[in-house]
């Protein structure tokens, strides 16, 4: 086994085209910040690399939408990630985005080595094109019936239904997402990278060199594998992104999937001249976070690509976590489901931990999971207060009453004494094993754990009932809880950097370090502590409803827009125009089928002042036993027309329901004839 050095972890690029979610959080970033953490702390080299990934369809898509330019888009979400991941602290050593120069540079030579390698195939082939809009349809720019599962709305690249990755040439009945016209094909060149001819290397490299992935990610990689590789195109015909750097490919930029992941180099040169120790030194681990639909990009292209290059190492694992859902359903940015994290911290004011906690204890690492509100509140209200905050904050109290916040000596440790503080070193040891297995959810469980330990001694060993009897008995337990207390300041520091940083604050510990953590004494008798402050708060119900209503009135919006797929109201016109139209309520006296139509019924109408003959375009809605008898609307005074050798005279009002269903107008109760409607 290789014995690293350092080790480079990168974080997926997320859209600059919204803000991001507890979706993003607890997938990628707090795990991989969890893991960074933990290594700083213990003094190894380490960088963590994120930023934000500027091109690709979704992000002209969307500026097109909004009448504005793509830069506009990524510079106000760029900047909203940024903070977002920032207020977290998602400790990133560099925080890039693609849209910077050096990206460009960095894409554009990674691009320029691979064709003078000849790593490329050239190739022209036929794509779709919105003539209207004169630009061929890339990706998301085409829509059509998903040729799979049959959905309509599955796009050129992806069918978000079934989650099959397409080819736009496959999509049945296809229209452009920008005109919405049917597109023509037109021949256009592109580069391909051929993943076949790696397939022998990518097979041993991952399916027999790297069996220790998490299955989730080697199962699709051997998937992936085992339908056999073809050639990806790497460029497309879109006026945004980093232009081909070859010639003859103008108005061609590269695929986001091929320059965004150069996006991690690209910060690392930011951040460092030093960066090539982290790319291209064999004793480097790198480590890439992201989310099961990233997990073939850097599993399979990605790799490809950094072989062919040749200079570069790959990555030694890609902890890939599932998706998180909310509340029962998948986390959407259109339908706008989901938390997003600058509006949490308007509602739950330096409450980062919490939500930190929440998503670590129900990372969604083995498969989708849930995040639920109750189960938020629960988490802190039983666990972060309950347990940890509890007896930390016992701790401190009784040592300010008992021994004027200093920490006192201990005396003779009993069995049980002993037995509690062994367990700390392995408490810390179960946590570091889960860490280095990527496995979060275990190990901030067992660093809860910790405190549940020291919760527990207390109220075995109840000091405060002691101290009238043992003063010496009541040191020597404070002394154990005060030890307790400071080791949970450093263990939990990678989960909770921010209530980590406050306990240690109030112990007057200097700054979190690992090398203590395990320790049986961390503060020495004698050692002052300040005032404790509460690391949490109980969370009330009424907070927890007011996020349900948010959540319950988003769902009814959405109800609401689904049915408005109907026409848009007309212009306005005044009462005079209206006051014209004569609408009175008759009853239908006799009805029937208009012979050799489909659609057409002969009616007779009591208007209360005359008796007329009406045709009506209701027979696939009605027969005429249902509707003689009835009271509807008529306008009366609408020109007189002959309808399939009928003189039809007015018209009977009829509202079309969304699915195209026609209903009477009627008033609600029984009216006479000849009534006016106005
Ligand atoms: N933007 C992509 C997504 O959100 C992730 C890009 S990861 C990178 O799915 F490696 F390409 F940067
Ligand atoms: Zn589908």
């Amino acid at each position: 086994m290789t014995q690293f050095k350092r080790t480079l972890v990168t974080t997926a690029l997320p859209y600059a085209n919204g803000p991001v979610h507890i979706g993003h959080l607890a997938g990628v970033y707090i795990p991989a910040d969890i893991y960074v953490r933990y290594l700083r702390l213990k003094g190894d080299d380490v960088l963590l690399i994120g930023g934000s990934d500027e091109h690709g369809v979704p992000i002209t898509l969307k500026a097109r939408n909004e009448g504005v330019m793509p830069q506009d888009v990524v510079d106000k979400y760029h900047n909203i990630i940024k903070n977002s991941f920032a207020d977290f602290g998602i400790s990133f050593d560099i925080y890039s985005r693609t849209s910077n120069k050096i990206h460009y540079e960095t894409a554009s030579e990674f691009f320029k080595m691979l064709y003078a390698k000849g790593e490329f195939i050239e190739k022209e082939s036929e794509q779709y094109y919105d003539e209207e809009a004169k630009q061929f349809l890339a990706d998301r720019y085409i829509t059509g019936t998903c040729p799979h599962c049959g959905k309509d709305g599955a796009y050129g690249d992806q069918c978000e239904s079934c989650g099959t990755s397409l080819n736009a040439l496959d999509l049945i009945n296809p229209r452009s997402t920008i005109s919405g016209s049917a597109p023509v094909l037109r021949t256009t060149k592109h580069w391909y990278l051929p993943l076949d001819k790696h397939e022998p290397f990518l097979r041993q490299w991952i399916l027999e060199d790297h069996k220790e992935w998490k299955s989730n990610v080697y199962g699709q990689c051997k998937s992936w594998l085992d339908m056999g590789l073809q050639p990806r195109a790497v460029s497309r015909d879109l006026d945004w992104g980093v232009p081909v750097p070859v010639e003859g490919a103008e108005g061609k930029v590269l695929y986001v999937w091929f320059d965004a992941p150069i996006g991690y180099i690209s910060a690392t040169k930011e951040l460092t001249s030093q960066w090539e120790k982290y790319w291209k030194d064999t004793e480097t681990r790198m480590l890439h976070f992201i989310g099961k639909d990233n997990i073939v990009f850097h599993c399979i292209v990605f790799p490809t690509m950094l072989k062919a290059e040749g200079t570069f190492i790959l990555p030694e694992n890609v902890p890939a976590n599932e998706f998180l859902n909310l509340e029962g359903d998948k986390i959407s940015t259109s339908r706008n489901w989901a938390v997003w994290l600058h509006e949490y911290l308007v509602d739950f004011k330096d409450k980062q931990d919490v939500l930190r906690y929440v998503l670590t204890a129900n990372a969604p690492e083995a498969k989708d999971n849930d995040f639920t509100w109750k189960d938020f509140q629960a988490r802190n209200n039983n666990e972060l207060v309950a347990i940890f905050g509890n007896f930390v904050n016992r701790t401190m109290v009784l040592t300010h009453k008992y021994f004027d916040g200093k920490t006192p000596a201990p005396h003779t440790f009993d069995s049980f004494d002993n037995e509690t503080l062994n367990s700390i070193s392995i408490i810390v040891k179960n946590v570091e094993e889960a860490l280095v297995q990527f496995k979060f959810r275990e190990a901030v469980k067992e660093a809860m754990n910790l405190a549940r330990l020291g919760n527990k001694y207390l109220a075995d060993t109840e000091p405060w009932k002691l101290i009238k009897t043992d003063s010496e008995k009541t040191a020597t337990i404070l002394y154990v809880a005060l030890q307790i207390t400071a080791n949970l300041s450093i263990l939990m520091e990678p989960f909770l950097p921010f209530s980590a940083q406050k306990l240690r604050t109030m112990l007057n510990i200097p700054a979190a370090d690992w090398s203590l953590c395990g320790q049986k004494e961390i503060i020495a008798p004698n050692h002052a502590i300040e005032q404790p402050q509460l690391l949490f708060e109980k969370i009330e119900d009424d907070v927890i409803q007011q996020q349900l209503n948010r959540l319950e009135e988003t769902k009814a919006n959405n109800g609401i827009a689904a049915v408005q797929q109907v026409n848009p109201a007309k212009e306005n016109i005044n009462y005079d125009t209206f006051s014209t139209m004569d609408i009175r309520i008759g009853t239908i006296l006799e009805a029937e089928k208009v012979a050799k139509t489909k659609k057409l019924m002969k009616l007779t109408v009591d208007t209360g002042f005359d008796r007329r003959t009406v045709v009506s375009g209701i027979a696939e809605h009605y027969t005429p036993d249902e509707v003689i008898g009835r009271q509807v609307s008529i306008l009366v005074n609408l020109a007189p027309r002959v309808i399939k050798g009928i003189e039809s005279k007015g018209m009977i009002l009829m509202a079309e329901d969304a699915d195209g269903k026609l209903l009477f107008v009627h008033p609600s109760a029984k009216a006479s004839n000849g009534a006016t409607v106005s």
